[in-house]
């Protein structure tokens, strides 16, 4: 099972730390830490993850999957699928955005970021671990203007409290992981079918890069979860990027 054992932690920096430091110490595989609020948090692309504190599930988890190396990006694929389903089981439709946003309706009725998941590989200690980070939106009513997002009491209509969704998404957290490994087709076709711009003309932009963004369709996933984007010069596989619809 995922989530044992356990740490909730009222305040703390970054839950990626505090699982990394557990890892290095011999956590197991599943092990997780919970927190009300960070004072540092990170997203993805060296990004601050702000939270209002209590209003969030905020975990990291210690993960140590039987995976082949080239097919360890399906881990990120599989909890933000995880998360998408966790808010369906409160009446929120959430899509995908590659390679882990999650996404629902806010108040507007706009498509606009739920949760979110940051993968760090932990090479400490005596085996090498994943931490997985996952981010979700859950009791916020209102959010800062400068914050394209929604939360699952926006998007469900429902009075869904902070740590409601932590075993739904544990759950199928365990689920879609062991896919990763037994059954990646499955995994991948259930990732594709909430994949928003599929099909469409996106840009990929490489935040914290010199790598110019790449423009082209968004034809679906390859098997190691990279997005094939057919563009001008053919086609692309990208593994690392952050996508823009272009509407
Ligand atoms: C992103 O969308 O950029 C990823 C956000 C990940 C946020 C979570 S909150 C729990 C864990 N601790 C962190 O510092 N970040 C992740």
């Amino acid at each position: 099972p995922l989530g044992v054992p356990a740490r909730h932690l009222a305040s703390v920096g970054s839950t990626m730390t505090e699982a990394a430091a557990w890892a290095a110490d011999g956590a197991p595989h599943g092990a997780a830490v919970v927190a009300e609020t960070q004072t540092a948090g990170r997203g993805r692309h060296g990004r601050v993850w702000r939270d209002v504190p209590g209003a969030s599930l905020m975990l990291s988890l210690v993960l140590r999957p039987a995976l082949a190396p080239e097919r360890l990006g399906l881990v990120g694929l599989a909890a933000g699928l995880a998360l998408a389903e966790a808010a369906g089981t409160f009446g929120a439709r959430a899509r995908l955005k590659w390679p882990n946003d999650v996404l629902a309706l806010n108040a507007q009725g706009r498509l606009v970021k739920l949760a979110g998941v940051l993968a760090e590989a932990s090479w400490s200690g005596a085996a090498p671990a994943v931490i997985l980070g996952a981010g979700l939106n859950v009791e916020q009513m209102t959010f800062p203007d400068d914050l394209r997002a929604t939360s699952l009491r926006i998007a469900s209509g429902r009075d869904v409290a902070r740590l409601d969704p932590l075993a739904p998404f544990l759950d199928a957290f365990a689920i879609r992981l062991d896919q990763a490994e037994s059954a990646p087709g499955r995994l991948l076709a259930d990732v594709e079918a909430r994949l928003v711009g599929l099909g469409d003309l996106c840009q990929v932009g490489f935040p914290g890069t010199d790598r110019p963004p790449l423009t082209g369709t968004a034809l679906g996933l390859a098997p190691d979860g990279a997005l094939r984007l057919a563009t001008d010069a053919g086609e692309i596989t990208v593994h690392a990027g952050e996508v823009t619809l272009a509407r």
